[in-house]
């Protein structure tokens, strides 16, 4: 158990020694350092149970406190507020126990399974800003999770099979209608068939197809067919879309892997076909199918709904899945397959609807236990400027890649380095890059919108993941240059700034839970950024390398190389790289 939580379990037990039960304490971290590091508010509640003057509660409260040599500067203030601090004795000894060892400090959960669904790249199709976001908040979400000790595994989920792909073979078939893909009678080998596409081809041709389709009936009506055709694994078409996936996939992975995304399972949404009979056998015998002009739904709404919920989509009238019933069938896999505790779906917060309806069908066909939850976890948009959906110059869609080379420029900008390579300050550069987005993109609360500001997010200076980098290092190059001298134990504090750290160290697993609990790194990267400012506050303070103090030295160092570890832990969860220099 942590530091802190300990902490918390003993007041209780002091409290119930004083005369009082409660049921939980909060310490918490008081606004008015100078009566206290933290406050206790229970008196004035216990006063209205006990029919007593709360101050005379905590009068007992503070008592007992007293005998407990951990804290000190005990009193009172206001109607019953009580004010504690821990001795600098006791916090000393708190951080001793984290030398070399992070794990106390860490709250592990009970064990549970969850698959985390935070991909979604459609194939032929450029990854945007959108994209972005669920990787961002998915893998760091994953991360923080196993961290505290849940078995977590990442699934792409890519877009890999609805319409889309149909209209994009639709369009080839208009620019190479001689390919081989489209003869009926081609009898040879399909891998020996040249397809003079790239990936930056199926980018392009991707809009022109969708407003092609837009403008002529018929080209969508053919767009479908194809669908249908690709669908039911038609030779040919089937084929073709194959060699397609294989192109667009290899274009995905190494974007995701450009931001640090790493999934385990790589599958897409065609991987889910297999389960689509199963699905629709098991809606059918529970009489949750609906025909209603030509296709097949599902009645989702209740009694209790205030806002209209829409029946969901199970089958079109042209006889093609949907979307949705993608996503059912994919729970059933998932279930089957990995039978998960949790199930987690990282999108944009446009697709609540879907979810609602996904997860209240799949309740009806009980397609998981009862207890398995299912929870969508949405995110707001990340805007231009103009305080609407990030755009390029011209209005289109801000890709991914357009975003990364933008921001990569004004990092080039600011890393000067003159001992290093141009090529190695390229690298570092682009690292420098990812490490501004992904952290920018976690500042905010995660269902808030957010202005992108490049400028401002690539500044090594405030709150910004190029700062946290640049500090990170420091303390690297700190412990470096004293790799001789000790740094296994603290003994002593000189200024309050130490203590501020101590108390600031001790609060990690409040944050972690948090996070969790909220299903947000803004707490995180709050943490991350008032740790360092306090730490590089210390640093400015004193003068390690040449105290003379032995112990006061050794205290210093110990503390560096706890905060960077911490440092450490926390950028890995937001899975930002930290680079040797900048
Ligand atoms: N491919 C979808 C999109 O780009 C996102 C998929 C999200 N995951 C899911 N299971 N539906 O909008």
């Amino acid at each position: 158990m942590s530091i802190i939580k300990e902490l918390t379990k003993d007041v209780k037990d002091i409290v119930r020694n004083a005369g009082y039960e409660i049921d939980t304490v909060v310490l918490e971290s008081s606004n008015r350092p100078d009566l206290g590091q933290f406050q206790i508010n229970n008196a004035m509640t216990l006063a209205r149970t006990y029919h007593k003057n709360p101050r005379d509660i905590a009068t007992d409260i503070v008592k007992e406190l007293e005998k407990d040599n951990r804290f000190t500067n005990l009193n009172i203030a206001g109607p019953g507020f009580i004010n504690i601090t821990l001795t600098n004795d006791y916090l000393i000894e708190c951080l001793n126990t984290l030398t070399n060892n992070l794990d106390n400090i860490i709250d592990k959960k009970d064990k549970k399974k969850v698959i985390i669904d935070y991909g979604g790249a459609n194939v032929s199709k450029a990854l945007h800003v959108g994209h972005l976001r669920s990787a961002n908040i998915g893998e760091a979400l994953k991360r923080l999770a196993k961290t505290l000790g849940y078995e977590v595994l990442g699934d792409a989920h890519l877009g890999d099979y609805g319409r889309p792909l149909g209209l994009v073979i639709r369009e080839i078939k208009e620019m190479y209608p001689d390919l081989d893909y489209f003869n009926e009678n081609y009898i040879g080998d399909y891998n020996d068939i040249d397809l003079p596409i790239t990936n930056e081809d199926l980018e392009r041709i991707y809009p022109i197809a969708s407003s092609n389709a837009k403008e002529n009936e018929e080209y969508l009506e053919e767009a479908r067919i194809i669908t249908n055709k690709l669908q039911n694994k038609e030779k040919g078409y089937y084929e073709l879309w194959k060699k397609i996936i294989e192109i667009s996939k290899e274009d995905i992975k190494k974007t995701y892997d450009d931001i640090n995304t790493f999934f385990e399972i790589w599958n897409g949404e065609s991987d889910e076909a297999e389960y689509i009979n199963e699905v629709t056998k098991i809606f059918k015998e529970k009489n949750l199918l609906v025909e209603s002009e030509g296709a097949k739904i599902v009645e989702v709404k209740k009694e209790e709904d205030n806002a209209p919920m829409p029946p969901l989509m199970f089958e079109n009238s042209n006889n093609t899945y949907t979307y949705a019933t993608t996503d059912l069938a994919t729970i059933l896999d998932r279930k089957k397959n990995y039978n998960p505790d949790e199930i987690w779906y990282v999108t944009d917060d446009r697709q609540s609807l879907h979810f609602e309806q996904v997860f209240r069908a799949a309740r009806l066909a009980n397609l998981v236990d009862n207890n398995v939850i299912l929870e969508h976890i949405p995110y707001g948009t990340m805007n231009g400027k103009d305080g609407k959906p990030f755009k390029t110059r011209d209005g289109g869609v801000m890709s991914l890649k357009e975003l990364i080379k933008l921001v990569n420029t004004e990092t080039d900008k600011r890393i000067n380095n003159n001992t290093i390579s141009e090529e190695e300050r390229k690298k570092i550069s682009k690292t420098v890059a990812i490490a501004a987005i992904k952290y920018a993109d976690l500042v905010p609360y995660r269902k808030t919108d957010y202005i992108f500001e490049i400028d401002k997010f690539s500044e090594i200076e405030g709150k910004t993941g190029p700062y946290l980098l640049y500090s990170t290092i420091r303390m690297k190059s700190l412990l470096d240059r004293a790799k001789d001298l000790p740094k296994n134990k603290i003994t002593k504090f000189k200024t309050s700034t130490e203590i501020d750290l101590a108390l600031q160290i001790l609060n990690l697993p409040v944050v972690l839970d948090k996070s969790l609990e909220l299903k947000s790194l803004n707490e995180i990267t709050d943490y991350l950024y008032k740790l360092t400012s306090l730490y590089n506050k210390f640093y400015s303070e004193n003068k390690i390398l040449t105290e003379e103090d032995k112990e006061l030295q050794e205290s210093w160092l110990t503390l560096t190389s706890i905060v960077y570890s911490i440092n450490n832990l926390l950028l890995d969860i937001l899975s930002i790289k930290v680079p040797e220099k900048m």
